[in-house]
């Protein structure tokens, strides 16, 4: 994987607590192993080097991340600490495989996605493998953590499925949007921080604390990645800019710019009425929304919702780890890839 931008990750939350960066940065990297070899683990070569495609490509690493920070609330040197966060990564970029599927993304990382470079049939495949593999890291660990593996894939999917299938007729959109990113994108950050607490023995109240958190972040950084879609280029995100938009995906801003009423965002609610933008559309879209309410208001529920994160961290004794997730709520509010 790209080392760099897990680095940069951390680097980024500007910890100034050299020691304790050092012990992530290095529990970071044995996990980075330890997922690179479980996602290339296949006895065939062509298997292996489609489920490893991904893992090779990059990311953040996130929600390893996470697992370990979770971890620092009980004894993060307890086994089963680094496997937590494999398992949660594997979970991550298996999702990502089905998810270049559903949005018929090109690229991933600045690299082609599994679909494009292998087919749909194989992609979906792939990221099945992937979970797989998760699965059988879980049970090395116990009941607990094949549980929170088993319901973190669980409603992710099920957000993943409610996308596909939209509100209905008779649902408010909004709610629709929340219930999807619930599923598709906190269900694992939540996990995460849940199963390296599970794993370092850490107590109920601060395992709750910690789960609490991970959902209202996990919320915030999906609505942060659609803002990006519609700002970041793609030599930041390794995504093309406006796939969301061309793919017709209902984001929050583009379900609020569909749901608003100021006569100022008339044009823009015309152009995102009938579903995936038109290519030739995608540029005065994007320079609408960059003046839209509807922008204005996406960015005003991300910043509450990461009120709620830092909120839940109250319950939490004042370790570096819990300085390390005030500083991530910072990072989610101003991301840029
Ligand atoms: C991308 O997640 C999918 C979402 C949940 C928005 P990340 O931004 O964490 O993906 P990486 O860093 O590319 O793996
Ligand atoms: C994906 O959300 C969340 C999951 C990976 C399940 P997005 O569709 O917004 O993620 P990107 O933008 O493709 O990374
Ligand atoms: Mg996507
Ligand atoms: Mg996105």
């Amino acid at each position: 994987m790209d080392v760099r931008q897990t680095a940069g990750l951390l680097g980024r939350l500007a910890l100034e607590d050299p020691g304790f960066e050092h012990r992530l940065s290095e529990a970071l990297e044995r996990a980075e192993k330890w997922l690179q070899s479980t996602a290339h683990g296949s006895l065939d070569p062509r298997v292996a080097a489609l489920t490893g495609h991904l893992a090779d490509a990059g990311g953040k690493r996130l929600r390893p991340l996470l697992v370990l920070l979770g971890a620092e609330f009980g004894e993060p040197w307890r086994d089963g600490v680094t496997q937590a966060a494999v398992i949660a990564e594997l979970v991550h970029i298996a999702s990502l495989y089905h998810d270049d599927v559903m949005d018929e993304a090109e690229t991933r990382h600045g690299v082609p996605s599994a679909h494009a470079r292998w087919g749909e049939r194989a992609a979906v495949l792939g990221g099945d493998w992937l979970l797989a593999r998760a699965a059988q890291l879980a049970a090395d660990l116990g009941p607990g953590a094949v549980h929170l593996n088993a319901q973190a894939a669980g409603r992710l999917v099920a957000g993943q499925l409610r996308e596909l299938s939209g509100p209905g007729p008779d649902m408010d959109p909004v709610t629709h949007y929340f219930q999807v990113t619930e599923g598709k994108t906190a269900a694992l950050l939540s996990m995460s921080l849940g199963i390296g607490a599970l794993q370092a023995g850490t107590a109920a109240p601060e395992v709750a604390a910690l789960t609490e958190y991970g959902e209202q972040l996990g919320i915030a950084f999906q609505i942060a990645d659609d803002l990006l879609d519609l700002s970041s280029p793609a030599e930041l995100t390794g995504k093309q800019r406006g796939k969301d938009l061309l793919a017709g995906v209902p984001s929050l801003p583009v379900v609020l710019a569909r749901e608003g009423a100021d006569p100022a965002d008339a044009e823009l609610r015309d152009l995102l009425a009938d579903g995936p933008l038109a290519p030739a559309d995608a540029d005065r879209a994007l320079a609408l929304f960059a003046r839209s309410s509807a922008l204005t208001e996406t960015e005003a529920v991300l910043r509450r919702r990461l009120d709620r994160a830092r909120e839940a961290l109250r319950a939490l004794p004042p370790l570096p780890a819990r300085r390390a997730l005030h500083a991530l709520c910072d990072y989610v509010a101003l991301r840029t890839s």
